[in-house]
Formats: C-alpha cells, sequence, structure tokens
C-alpha cells in the first residue's frame, strides 16, 4: 500500500502539490486540516466554545464527515465555510485538542486502509499518523510568498493580514504540547518559494522508487 505523508506550514503549498501528486500516481488525496476544520465548524455551529475540550472532543467523535473535494459535515454542505474567517481563527485551538486529535488520527488511518493508501496532506502525517510512510515530504516557502498565496485564496483578505494570520497559526501549531509541527528525521524538505507545482511535483517522484 502506497502512502506518501506532506507536511508543512500554512501557505507552502501543500494542497496543490499534494492533489496534483495523487493524481500523478494515481492514488486518492487526502486534506487532514480540511478534517480539523470540519470539527471547528461543527463546534461553532452546536454553539460550542471552542476552548471546551470536552465538549469539542464529543463533537469530533460524534460527526459524520465526507471530505472529497466538496466538504460534508453532517449532511450540511461546508465547503466555502470551512475556510471562512471564523473557522480559520478557531481551528488552531481545535487542533491542538489530543482528544480531537486521537479521532482524527483514527479517521485517517482508517481512510488510509479503506482508499488502498493515498497521498495525505497536514501537519503531523510524517512524524505521527504514518511514520512507515514510503515517502515524508515537508514542503516550506518564504514567509512573504506565504502570505501572498493566502490573500489569493481569500476574497479581501489584505496582505498584512494574511501575513499576521499566517504567522499566528504557525505558532500555535509549532509549539502546541500533541504533535505540534516538525519536520520527520528522515523527511525530505523542498522550498517551494518561486518554483512551480509540477517543478516540484517533478521532484518528489523523481525521489520515489
Ligand atoms: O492545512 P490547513 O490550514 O487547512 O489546516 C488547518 C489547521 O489544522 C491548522 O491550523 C493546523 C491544523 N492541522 C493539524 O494540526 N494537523 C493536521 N494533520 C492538519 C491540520
Amino acid at each position: 500500500m502506497r502512502v506518501i505523508a506532506i507536511d508543512g506550514p500554512a501557505g507552502s503549498g501543500k494542497s496543490t502539490v499534494a492533489r496534483t501528486l495523487a493524481a500523478r500516481l494515481a492514488l486518492d488525496y487526502l486534506d487532514s486540516g480540511a478534517m480539523y476544520r470540519s470539527v471547528t465548524f461543527a463546534t461553532l455551529r452546536r454553539g460550542i466554545d471552542p476552548a471546551d475540550a470536552d465538549k469539542v472532543a464529543a463533537v469530533a467523535r460524534d460527526i459524520e464527515m465526507e471530505i472529497a473535494g466538496e466538504v460534508t459535515v453532517d449532511g450540511v454542505d461546508a465547503t466555502r465555510e470551512i475556510r471562512g474567517p471564523e473557522v480559520s481563527k478557531a481551528v488552531s485551538t481545535v487542533a491542538a485538542n489530543p482528544d480531537v486529535r486521537v479521532e482524527m488520527v483514527r479517521r485517517q488511518r482508517e481512510w488510509v486502509a479503506e482508499h488502498g493508501g493515498g497521498v495525505i496532506e497536514g501537519r503531523d502525517i510524517g512524524t505521527v499518523v504514518f511514520p512507515q510512510a514510503e515517502l515524508k515530504v515537508y514542503l516550506t516557502a518564504s514567509e512573504g510568498e506565504r502570505a501572498r498565496r493566502r490573500q489569493q485564496q481569500v476574497d479581501d483578505l489584505t496582505y498584512d493580514d494574511a501575513a499576521a494570520n499566517i504567522a499566528l497559526r504557525d505558532r500555535v501549531d509549532s509549539t502546541r504540547a500533541t504533535s505540534p509541527l516538525a519536520v520527520a528525521d528522515d523527511a525530505v524538505v523542498i522550498d517551494t518559494t518561486g518554483r512551480t507545482v509540477d517543478d516540484v511535483v517533478d521532484e518528489i517522484v523523481g525521489r520515489l522508487a
């Protein structure tokens, strides 16, 4: 079973690279960040405080989510809203919840078993979720480029707000106690600044046996 792990901070190019790589290798693609965003979406929708660890963990265990291009949470289309400002602001708190992480990791492993492998992107895929992955890639990019990419993804977002949002999320994701964003010892580190998606994907494919 082929499992390729793609980790890295926000705006490093993970989603585009992982999706393109999956298509090239005829593997399915899983955006694990969309899972944490879906839990956050359901939490806010139920009027629960994202910092209420027990209640949020119960939401994580309870909800039905479908992550496949479109994102559906308990039968509701959440594709747009999971990328919106409210979810983006609260998601790091939800992702720092250890019980939420246990449940997401379980679901990610189940997804891979059901799909016969895949390309999975996130923050802890190579370090925690699939330490036996065939290849672990850690993508980076300069702060300026990451902020510019983020700004392009969201309507009416200024460059300064994009940069501040990314810096804050990086800090929370990298300093949390459970499964912080980190480079796996055996990961291939690729800086995507100024490089095209195809160029980066070519390099990754070239590293596969
Ligand atoms: O990749 P993204 O920006 O959609 O991720 C949303 C949040 O979820 C981000 O703050 C980090 C967190 N996350 C995580 O902790 N572990 C993962 N495997 C994926 C995302």
